[in-house]
């Protein structure tokens, strides 16, 4: 990978982690075992890739990541949660995540089921107190993340997911399925990270929704190809999975090869679409080609 985004990535992931451990140790105790479930999701491992959007598309404009960091967190903080409640026994049922036993089996069930709430509701939390940023963008960062992360975003899509578990869907259902469950948040990220740092020209914003929305697709067509192609010490979450619950996924409707060709089509989208705003994106490009060539 290109020096500049290792380098990127790595602070990035730095700072974020940083700012989770300490946001976690301000909070009031409550329940000691309820937050140790919290801390097991939040902060051990993860690609940090959304958090990554935000604080690179906030650098279009040269807002510091220490401005961007309850933004970044509090997307980091949904994508945890909707991990934890993913991996549930009714959802895909899993037991290994980000190299650790998932939620509900270091813990259990009830408790998995109440971090991921917590960290739902963590998300809204640190948005409101993002005080780097007026009210009303505020407003709009938590108005845009939670229809992303709700019923015409995250959520939906799962219901899709699991409605559709056990029968063949089209490409198109598919691409949808998609777009909701995994694009929507990942959009979200580019879109909290533009109106954070004042990208209010439509134009501007079209091309980062065009960058967003692409490589958003992207990551989840590369998620089921490692499901195929990986394994499961290099993912730290059961390869194969998808296949054994009969999930349709590109993949299984296209081949593998197909399935990777989507993926180049969507990176060159997602270049085109940067081409048109007037700010250095070389990282965000470089992020596009990370996110469908990864093998993690
Ligand atoms: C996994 O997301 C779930 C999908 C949406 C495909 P990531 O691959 O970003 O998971 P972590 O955060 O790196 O563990
Ligand atoms: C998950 O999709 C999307 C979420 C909203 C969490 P997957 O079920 O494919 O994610 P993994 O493969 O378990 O990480
Ligand atoms: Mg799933
Ligand atoms: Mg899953
Ligand atoms: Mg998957």
């Amino acid at each position: 990978m290109n020096q500049a985004l290792t380098q990127s990535i790595q602070n990035c992931r730095e700072h974020i982690d940083h700012y989770l451990l300490q946001k976690l140790q301000q909070l009031p105790m409550s329940d000691a075992r309820l937050l140790d479930a919290m801390r097991h999701s939040l902060l051990l491992g993860g690609k940090r890739i959304r958090p990554l959007l935000v604080y690179l598309t906030g650098e279009l404009k040269a807002v510091s990541a220490d401005q961007m960091a309850p933004v970044a967190a509090a997307i980091e903080s949904i994508h945890a949660y909707s991990l934890v409640h993913d991996d549930l026994p009714a959802m895909d049922d899993d037991q290994l995540r980000r190299g650790q036993p998932t939620c509900h089996i270091a813990f259990d069930e009830a408790t998995a089921i109440l971090a991921g709430d917590a960290l739902q509701t963590l998300a809204f939390e640190l948005l409101s107190q993002a005080h780097a940023f007026s009210a009303e963008k505020r407003l709009a960062m938590i108005q845009e993340l939670s229809q992303a992360a709700g019923f015409q975003g995250m959520c939906g899509g799962q219901a899709v997911d699991i409605a559709a578990t056990g029968k063949q869907q089209s490409l198109d259902e598919l691409e949808r399925m998609h777009q909701l469950k995994t694009g929507a948040l990942i959009r979200a990220a580019v879109r909290l990270g533009a109106i954070a740092s004042g990208i209010e020209i439509p134009e501007h914003r079209r091309y980062l929704d065009q960058y967003a929305q692409a490589i958003g697709l992207a990551f989840q067509v590369r998620d089921d190809i490692l499901d195929v192609t990986s394994d499961t010490q290099t993912l730290g979450k059961p390869q194969g999975s998808d296949i054994s619950h009969h999930k349709s996924t590109y993949p299984s409707l296209l081949g593998l090869a197909k399935a990777q060709q989507k993926c180049e089509l969507l990176r060159h989208e997602a270049l085109q679409a940067l081409e048109g705003l007037p700010y250095n994106t070389d990282k965000l490009a470089l992020l596009a080609d990370y996110i469908v060539q990864r093998d993690k």
